[in-house]
């Protein structure tokens, strides 16, 4: 007989044990493994740098090894800036995992998973291309996240979390895992609170070893009455201070948001799941034009990423 009832199959959680995405470009892994060489010591076998274009590849590879390294190119050419001819400017990447509706997850915060595989594995590697991840404290207290670049092979960024209130309560597990390196950003006027609840609250089986979560104290980075609520740009310079000048905004929508609107982004992620959600958590919300050709329209280019589409944006373009 039949069942009228539909069925809803929420997409299974990715085992760790599994690798993802088994159809990735058999020559990748690979490629990635090298690509990391290059971003920890500056140079790797099977890459040439020159003056006007930057990072290529030194022998061909597959078509889909070749789109992939697109997009990584760009973080590994400002990493050669920033290092090799000292440029000071930090540089910043930015991304959304969302729905053909413009949503990053349902109205109660569910984004497990917007994306699929591929996109998920192409966090990890943005994750490990960088310097520091920042996500906004409201993915903190929703999602929990670890921000460790588990899935690939690669060093895990400095975590870093933006509240300028201090209204997180200092358990995410950012703060007490120890996995990573983690700066708890605040306006100055907030930081005692935070520090306060960074107390011993849990036992830390590793902490001797394990690297520390500090709070970041930022003076004067909250803007009364803004919507913007705070400066993004110092933060950006607070943590260039600390030698992170390389950094990866994760989410949410706005964050990011705050981040595009501050003109703080050299580049943005956007990958469109076929999939509509309805009503959710918005994702990047531009400031309005009224007229059509006064709408930024970025230099872009596509790749796909199993069943999503992944928009590869450059807002440092003329165009844009
Ligand atoms: N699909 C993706 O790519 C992706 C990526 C990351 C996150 N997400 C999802 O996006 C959602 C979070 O993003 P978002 O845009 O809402 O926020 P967000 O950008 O992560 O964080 C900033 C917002 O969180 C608020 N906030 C501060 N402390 C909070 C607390 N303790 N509890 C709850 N909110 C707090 C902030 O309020 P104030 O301005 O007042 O401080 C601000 O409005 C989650 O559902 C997460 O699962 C999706």
């Amino acid at each position: 007989m039949l069942d009228p009832t539909p069925r809803r199959v929420a997409p299974a959680a990715p085992d760790r044990n599994t690798p993802l995405a088994p159809d990735l470009p058999a020559d990748w892994p690979g490629l990635w493994e090298r690509l990391i060489e290059l971003r920890t010591h500056g140079a790797a076998s099977g890459f040439i740098h020159d003056g006007a274009t930057g990072w290529r590849l030194a022998q061909g590879v597959s078509a889909g090894a070749a789109a992939l390294f697109s997009l990584y190119k760009p973080l590994l050419d400002a990493r050669f800036r920033q290092r090799q001819e000292g440029e000071a400017r930090a540089w910043v990447v930015a991304q959304l995992g969302q729905s053909l509706d413009g949503f990053i997850a349902t109205s109660t915060g569910d984004s497990f998973f917007v994306n699929g595989e591929h996109c998920l594995l192409h966090l990890h590697r943005l994750r490990a291309l960088c310097d520091a991840v920042l996500v906004g404290a409201g993915t903190v207290a929703v999602d929990n996240p670890q921000l460790t670049t588990r899935r690939v092979p690669g060093p895990h960024p400095v975590r870093v979390v933006l509240d300028p209130e201090a209204r997180l309560d200092g358990q995410a597990r950012v703060f007490l895992d120890g996995q990573a390196p983690t700066l708890w950003l605040c306006d100055a006027r907030h930081a005692a609170l935070a520090r306060s609840r960074l107390g011993p609250a849990l036992p830390r089986p590793t902490e001797r070893a394990a690297p520390g979560c500090e709070v970041l104290a930022i003076d004067n980075w909250l803007v009364p009455g803004s919507e913007m609520r705070y400066r993004p740009e110092l933060a950006i310079q607070a943590l260039a201070e600390r030698g992170l000048r390389l950094l990866f905004v994760e989410g949410g929508g706005i964050t990011v948001s705050r981040f595009f609107g501050a003109d703080a982004l050299d580049r943005l992620h956007l990958a469109v799941a076929p999939v509509w959600i309805g009503r959710g958590r918005r994702g990047l919300q531009a400031p309005a034009s009224e007229v059509m050709a006064d709408c930024l329209r970025p230099l872009t280019h596509t790749v796909p990423m199993g069943p999503d589409m992944l928009w590869d944006m450059d807002l440092r373009s003329p165009a844009a």
